[in-house]
């Protein structure tokens, strides 16, 4: 079972759309047996906290149900719990570095960074741009579903 943990700051809108995004493409290619996902915040803001409406109106329009998702903080023992923590911009990718006291196994870094254009998410909290995060997200979601796929097929 290989285990993703999508991280952004308060896990109501950029990492909840991470998790159930890639869930989704992940039931529909028949691997939810091999991958597992689930999404966590680097700060204590929206703790018990449901997935922001704008967020969970795009998950919606693609068919997936979010509801029973609530908010919560990454801690240090999420570090050996997963396999991959994958942040959704270099300022969560360095707190969750400092969360987990440092990566010695090479497990933490930007959704997007093995994309043609490696880049931060930007958050939608602030930009109001929720197609434009749920697009990267879904880019993202894509290529680490392609790369498991291919190591797994390695195996
Ligand atoms: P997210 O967006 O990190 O994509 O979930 C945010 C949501 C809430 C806050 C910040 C970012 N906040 O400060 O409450």
């Amino acid at each position: 079972m290989k285990k993703i943990l999508f991280v952004c700051l308060g896990n109501i809108c950029r990492s909840p759309m991470a998790e159930f995004i890639f869930r989704d493409m992940v039931e529909k290619r028949g691997l939810g047996g091999v991958i597992a996902c689930a999404s966590a915040a680097t700060s204590t803001e929206e703790i018990g906290n449901p997935v922001y409406p704008p967020a969970k109106r795009k998950l919606y329009q693609l068919g997936i149900n979010c509801s029973g998702k609530r908010a919560r903080q990454m801690n240090r023992a999420d570090y050996d719990a997963y396999d991959l923590l994958l942040g959704m911009e270099s300022r969560n990718v360095a707190r969750m570095k400092q969360i987990c006291g440092g990566d010695p196994e090479n497990k933490i870094r930007r959704l997007l960074d093995h994309a043609p254009q490696p880049r931060d998410i930007d958050d939608p909290w602030y930009t109001g741009d929720f197609d434009t995060a749920c697009r990267d997200i879904t880019e993202g979601c894509q290529i680490l579903l392609d790369e498991i796929n291919l190591s797994h097929a390695k195996d």
